[in-house]
């Protein structure tokens, strides 16, 4: 059988978070019993907006340690930074020759990273989604699993590797699936529904932080931006199994906290819907 090899990686540039567990790292720990598994601290990703040096190689090692604390297996699985092996580097270059402007011009990611200053943005944050496909593809990496922001970069690495494929008439890399799963793909802020769970984001009840203990997480939901309406039922659930879009967006706060509590529950969302049918938040 064709062999499976799994990469995947997070940036080192703060507390990790619940949208980084529920949509990435706890869905990491389930993959690695199945698949051969390259887990990346991505440093060089890091670099393409300003970091202090020592903070850096703090953040570094703190989400090594998150890794293990999840569930990774160090002894079955290489977890490493970026860094320690300059092919990443060199293959980027390779795809900064195979990637096209118009194809990066399209990536949303950099558009909101950027923001109004785009003169201003370090190149590397512009070529940033061709050195993540030199990442799954140095390894030729077979399956990728992300968080549902990471699904346009995952694309442009297909785009890359096929094109690569072509021009040089070789099948040498393959085209790498993304692994989007579970009842919180995309993880939302505690305080504004309409905005991702982040790092970034100044106020710390936004998010729910790996290393936040039991009473910080309780605080944080039980101040969790809600509704007046009691909680929707299945009624909500399109035929193929998602939530309706405008009943969803008619309602943010609620669909990203049933998401996580099924997440966290190990539910699907139709089970949560029907539990809690017309019952109240708290
Ligand atoms: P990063 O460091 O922003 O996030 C790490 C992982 O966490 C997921 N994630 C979320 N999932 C659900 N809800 C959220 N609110 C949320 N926030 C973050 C991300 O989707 C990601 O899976 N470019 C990548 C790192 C990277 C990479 C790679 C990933 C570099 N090279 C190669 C896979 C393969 C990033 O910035 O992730």
């Amino acid at each position: 059988t064709k062999m499976s090899r799994i990469f995947s990686g997070v940036q080192p540039t703060g507390n990790l978070h619940l949208g980084n567990y529920l949509g990435a790292i706890r869905n990491w720990v389930k993959l690695q019993e199945d698949f051969e598994c390259l887990f990346c601290i991505v440093d060089m990703h890091a670099i393409t907006v300003w970091q202090e040096p020592a903070a850096l190689r703090a953040h570094t090692r703190e989400v090594a340690a998150a890794f293990l604390a999840a569930g990774i297996d160090p002894r079955r699985h290489i977890v490493f930074n970026q860094s320690q092996n300059p092919a990443h580097a060199e293959l980027a270059w390779i795809f900064n020759c195979v990637a096209r402007l118009g194809w990066l011009n399209r990536m949303t990611q950099f558009k909101e990273k950027a923001g109004k200053d785009r003169e201003n943005a370090s190149v590397g944050l512009y070529a940033y989604p061709n050195l993540m496909a030199a990442d799954i593809l140095v390894y030729k990496a077979t399956h990728v699993p992300v968080g549902e922001d990471q699904k346009q970069h995952l694309e442009l690495a297909r785009d890359i590797a096929q094109k690569f494929n072509n021009d040089f008439g070789v099948d040498l890399f393959p085209l790498p699936e993304p692994q989007i799963f579970g009842a919180a793909t995309r993880v939302m802020s505690l305080r504004d529904g309409s905005k991702k769970m982040s790092k970034s984001d100044p106020s710390d009840y936004s998010r729910i932080n790996m290393t936040d203990d039991a009473d910080a997480v309780a605080l944080k939901i039980r101040k969790a931006r809600t509704d007046p309406e009691p909680l929707p039922g299945p009624s909500v659930l399109r035929p193929g199994g998602g939530v309706d879009p405008a009943a969803e967006a008619a309602r943010p706060e609620a669909f990203n906290l049933l998401g996580i509590y099924a997440a966290l529950a190990d539910k699907t969302l139709a089970e949560v819907l029907t539990a809690f049918e017309g019952r109240e938040f708290s």
